[in-house]
């Protein structure tokens, strides 16, 4: 197929900020604060880190790789490397793009409404009762619409007018917005119990595997791994780039806002006396305990929430623009459709499968475990399998733009040994559990 020349990124700024912008997002304040909230405080963020480092690393080098040494998006880069029989897996990626977007729109399209309730109105102490309300119904499904339009918009405008800009503006806004409100934090008074929460450690916990379990699906999640949108991103690079050192500054940024949010939202709860309201319902710590934190604080707690949840909203909206990129960036290069047409036509639809999870909480919760515990670990799984004994000379691809690096052989080890040895275990411990769950609320 004769087709127009495929899109670049503009600069490596650009392609950065955006590659930032998919992995930082919803992962790194909503699911990172409540996951370190319940597997007890930096027990759990050591062993997100090892995780990250051992397992995350290597699989992001491994899409960047797949993605710019085809230059195609998913489906038809794994075959494009490995044939027609890795046609499948390119397909589960776009049905991760599908799903996982679906409910994330959803949690977004809460934020959206809270940082527009911070700044017009301001939070009320009751915030906990009404929370069930507000986020599932027609007010949920209605928030979602207006995000998702947002999303689709931006990728319908393409990968350098649409995606790097916004990125170049939004993500720099991001980082000011979370060190401005981590620096607040400190000077709250009784903040310390918060810090001592977050970062004192009970090293025993490391050795729960559901701790593992966490933390691995917590890495795959916050680093946008094991669905092809790291890929896709790559896929846009031209040959002069460094891959190591784009994962290594993607991979830091990542782990580092979540550190940062975290020294945001422990400070902040501890402060205002609500630390035990933090756990309890994936959401509690960002959706109830937060908003009634901003509640007590009066007039300083508008102006600090509006900031909290813009944060959010601009964290959300640079990641979903990446799982629709994904999808999107199929249907154009596997249907031959027009970016327009793929962006609005792909986008709607996944606007439509939110509705149960705009509906439901459980749902929701679903989703969530379904596409962390399936579809992202196995993809990963599948991913380092893939670039580690299928695809012809990985390491001639990597070292593109890397030349005088020397440890690839190390990387490729880690992506046919430690990698898949890691997911398989874990994978092994949270498939039963995940379809007990799914089947528990398919019977209703
Ligand atoms: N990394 C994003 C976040 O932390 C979520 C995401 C997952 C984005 C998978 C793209 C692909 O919010």
């Amino acid at each position: 197929m004769a087709s127009a020349p495929r899109e670049q990124w503009s600069s490596r700024t650009g392609f950065l900020l955006a590659a930032i912008g998919s992995a930082v997002g919803l992962g790194n304040m909503w699911r990172f604060s409540y996951l370190t909230a319940e597997n007890g405080g930096a027990a759990f963020v050591v062993l997100y880190l090892g995780i990250t480092l051992l397992v995350g690393l290597p699989v992001l080098l491994a899409e960047l790789v797949v993605g710019r040494g085809s230059q195609e998006s998913p489906i038809r880069a794994l075959v494009h490397y490995g044939g027609a029989r890795w046609r499948p897996l390119g397909v589960v990626f776009v049905t991760a793009g599908f799903l996982i977007l679906a409910y994330y729109g959803v949690i977004a399209g809460w934020t959206l409404r809270y940082a527009a309730t911070a700044l017009f109105v301001g939070f009320d102490a009751d915030v906990a009762d009404r929370f069930s309300d507000i986020a599932q119904g027609g007010d949920a499904f209605g928030c979602h619409v207006l995000f998702m339009l947002a999303t689709i918009a931006i990728v319908a405008g393409g990968v350098a007018a649409g995606i790097e800009r916004t990125a170049l503006i939004l993500m720099p806004a991001l980082f000011v917005l979370v060190c401005g409100l981590a620096l607040y934090a400190a000077t709250l008074d009784g903040g310390e119990a918060g810090y001592a929460y977050y970062l004192s450690t009970d090293f025993h916990k490391i050795l729960s595997i559901d701790v593992l379990k966490d933390a691995a699906g917590q890495a795959f999640f916050s680093l946008s791994l094991g669905m092809g949108a790291i890929l896709t991103f790559g896929s846009y690079l031209g040959r002069d780039n460094h891959l190591p050192n784009e994962s290594l500054v993607i991979a830091s940024a990542d782990v580092g806002i979540a550190f940062l949010a975290g020294l945001v939202v422990f400070p902040l709860i501890f402060a205002l006396g609500l630390s035990d309201k933090v756990s309890g319902s994936t959401v509690g710590a960002l959706f109830i305990t937060l908003p009634q934190a901003f509640a007590e604080m009066g007039g300083v707690g508008r102006v600090v929430g509006t900031l909290f949840f813009a944060a959010l909203v601009v964290g959300a909206l640079t990641s979903a623009i990446s799982l629709l990129e994904v999808v999107t960036a199929s249907a154009i290069d596997t249907l031959g459709w027009s970016r327009r047409r793929a962006a609005w036509l792909t986008g709607a639809a996944i606007t439509l499968l939110g509705i149960p999870a705009a509906w439901s909480l459980d749902v929701l919760g679903v989703m969530d475990e379904v596409a962390n515990n399936l579809f992202l670990l196995g993809g990963g799984l599948a991913l380092a399998f893939f670039v580690g004994w299928v695809m012809p000379d990985p390491i001639g691809a990597v070292r593109v733009g890397a030349e005088g690096v020397r440890w690839f052989f190390l990387w490729r080890a880690l992506l046919r040994f430690a990698v898949p040895a890691v997911l398989l275990f874990v994978l092994y411990r949270a498939v039963p559990d995940t379809l007990a769950n799914v089947w528990a609320l398919l019977a209703g």
